[in-house]
């Protein structure tokens, strides 16, 4: 039988997520560990798995709070009980602020700026809500996204937060996510250091402006390894070391070239349902399933590839004459990007050796 091949699912309808419990604990249970043993706080980004019962888990574990993105995700998160969030872009606009007032009142919100017109924005809404908003500066430590650029610009827009009773100087918010897939675990490092004297090009102005910068919060998975060992950065906010996807599990994790460090619970389920040729079946999984932005995803053991054929459909052609898989055959494959995937469905379904489970995505599709 094609190893590919999955029979044991056979109660779950497809295309479905399938999340593999033992390794989805293993990998909350080894970041919070090393963030622990290298003292620094695990704020993680909920924007991959999307999920209130994760969250929860990962602040059973020991996150200080989570992370993120968008405003929708942390009402629906602030409803499903978390305390403590940092949402990692900037709010703007009226309609926006008005849920962000609402919010502060409710649970313990912090947001970013990059700009200082902004901040005077923020301590009207903080008047109008009576609350205090948390505000992280954010610095463009080579993103080149949001982030006031490093030198002065930090630093003057704390000094102006700090004019305003109702708003506080939370920190710094220094994120780089273009380098955390780069394979080769020395290449990253080095860029991790070059990022890092961006920022501190900026810390200088705090240091000689006396002006205490009380947590410093960045970094992503492909950099979690490296900034467990940073001065600077206090806070850490993996996202993606949840689930995985076939892109991040080629990083190398250290000097050694090791592949396996961190599992791989996610996995989109697919069926067979045409066997047009002896050496190509069809899946039921196209791109509404399982999505394309960082490429095609991979069968998770491997044999043979996967292409996409269509919104519904994807093709495995074997380089042989024939595929040992039949009409009916379940195949498991690993997206190429968690976020983008996981967001295209309601639930994952929790699986163990003995049962299976719906564990709510409560906030997909919440992108506002
Ligand atoms: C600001 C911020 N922090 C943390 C993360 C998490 O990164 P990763 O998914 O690489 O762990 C992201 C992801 O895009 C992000 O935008």
């Amino acid at each position: 039988m094609n190893p590919n091949a999955k029979k044991s699912y056979s109660t779950l309808d497809t295309p479905c997520l399938i999340l593999q419990e033992d390794l989805l604990i293993k990998n909350l249970s080894l970041f919070q560990g090393l963030a622990n043993a290298n003292n620094k706080k695990l704020r993680p980004h909920i924007k991959a798995h999307k999920s209130i019962e994760l969250a929860k888990i990962q602040i059973e574990k020991g996150a200080v709070g989570i992370c993120c993105s968008k405003l929708a995700e942390a009402e629906i998160m602030v409803e499903g009980g978390i305390k403590d969030i940092l949402i990692t872009s900037p709010i703007v606009g009226n309609t926006k602020l008005d849920r962000l007032g609402n919010l502060s009142q409710q649970a313990t919100i912090s947001v970013v700026t990059d700009s200082k017109p902004q901040i005077m924005i923020l301590s009207e809404l903080a008047k109008q809500y009576q609350t205090v908003i948390n505000i992280f500066v954010e610095i463009d430590i080579g993103q080149a996204r949001c982030g006031v650029q490093p030198g002065l610009g930090a630093f003057e827009i704390a000094q102006e937060i700090i004019k305003y009773p109702n708003l506080s100087f939370s920190g710094i918010q220094a994120y780089h996510g273009k380098l955390q897939g780069i394979k080769s675990f020395k290449e990253r490092a080095n860029a991790i250091d070059t990022a890092m004297a961006k920022l501190s090009a900026s810390l200088h102005y705090f240091k000689n402006g006396q002006l205490p910068v009380k947590t410093i919060t960045g970094g992503g998975t492909g950099s979690f390894l490296i900034d467990l060992k940073l001065p600077f950065l206090s806070e850490l906010q993996p996202g993606s070391y949840v689930t995985m996807d076939c892109n991040y599990s080629q990083n190398e994790w250290d000097d050694e070239g090791s592949l396996e460090l961190i599992s791989q619970p996610l996995s989109v389920l697919s069926t067979v349902i045409s066997k047009p040729q002896p050496n190509k079946v069809i899946l039921d999984a196209g791109w509404k399933s399982i999505s394309n932005d960082a490429g095609t995803p991979k069968l998770k053991y491997g044999l043979d590839s996967f292409d996409f054929a269509g919104d519904e459909h994807g093709v495995i052609t074997s380089s042989k004459e024939y595929i040992d898989l039949e009409i009916g055959d379940q195949v498991e494959l690993i997206p190429s990007h968690c976020d983008t995937t996981i967001n295209l469905y309601d639930h994952f379904y929790l699986v163990n050796t003995y049962q299976h489970r719906k564990l709510a995505i409560d906030a997909r599709g919440k992108i506002t």
